[in-house]
């Protein structure tokens, strides 16, 4: 492949100046159910409230457009979030505070994206819920559609889900409130994006 990339004359640090913000990437990862959504959205309000330009990536939205032709078996979920890891990188250097909200249940596609965004850009947020407990809420009904067999690839009952080994930052919803979840987040991200 003869590839040249092109030399832009606005950078990434320009834009973050114009922005007043230090792009990051916030990553959520966690079983289906655990509150990744929830608490993506309520951050990314609670940021743009203060002036924060954002951009919250959510893996039922992805998946309705540009990842639509992709399964939920190992391979369609490891393009899944390559991609999304992808378009992460074009968000950051956009200068976004961009939130992605996946369940990522690989702990070497996860790495991956570290890796394509850089590391100093990147923030990994484990939303841990135990499996009883996400299935009790079952708030999309898919739990109990898997536990019958509807549904195949089910992460949790039969497709695996693995923690994160040294996350930045673990909420646990099943313990801690949406307001305290959104504000210990708060208090670990504003730092780190320009604010405090
Ligand atoms: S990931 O594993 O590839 O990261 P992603 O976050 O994009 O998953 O999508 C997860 C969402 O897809 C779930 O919240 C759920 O609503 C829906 N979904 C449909 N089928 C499955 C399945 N087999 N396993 C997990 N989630 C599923």
């Amino acid at each position: 492949m003869y590839l040249y990339p092109t030399q832009t004359k606005v950078t990434r640090a320009q834009r973050e100046a114009l922005l007043k913000q230090r792009a990051t990437l916030i990553w959520f990862t966690g079983l289906s159910g655990s509150g990744k959504s929830t608490l993506s959205v309520q951050l990314e309000a609670v940021l743009h409230s203060k002036g924060y330009l954002t951009y919250l990536l959510d893996g039922d939205n992805i998946r309705s457009g540009l990842n639509k032709d992709l399964s939920f078996t190992d391979e369609g979920r490891v393009e899944n979030i390559r991609r999304i890891g992808e378009v992460s990188k074009l968000f950051v250097d956009a200068g976004f505070v961009v939130l992605s909200a996946f369940i990522s249940p690989f702990r070497a596609d996860r790495d991956m994206v570290r890796t394509i965004v850089g590391p100093e850009n990147h923030i990994e947020v484990f939303v841990d819920c135990p499996l009883q407990v996400c299935e009790q809420r079952d708030t999309k009904g898919l739990y109990k559609k898997a536990r019958a067999g509807q549904i195949r690839n089910f992460t949790g009952i039969d497709s695996p889900y693995e923690p994160p080994e040294h996350p930045d930052i673990v909420i646990r919803t099943a313990e801690q409130s949406v307001d305290d979840s959104v504000k210990a987040l708060l208090d670990f991200v504003l730092p780190r994006i320009g604010g405090g």
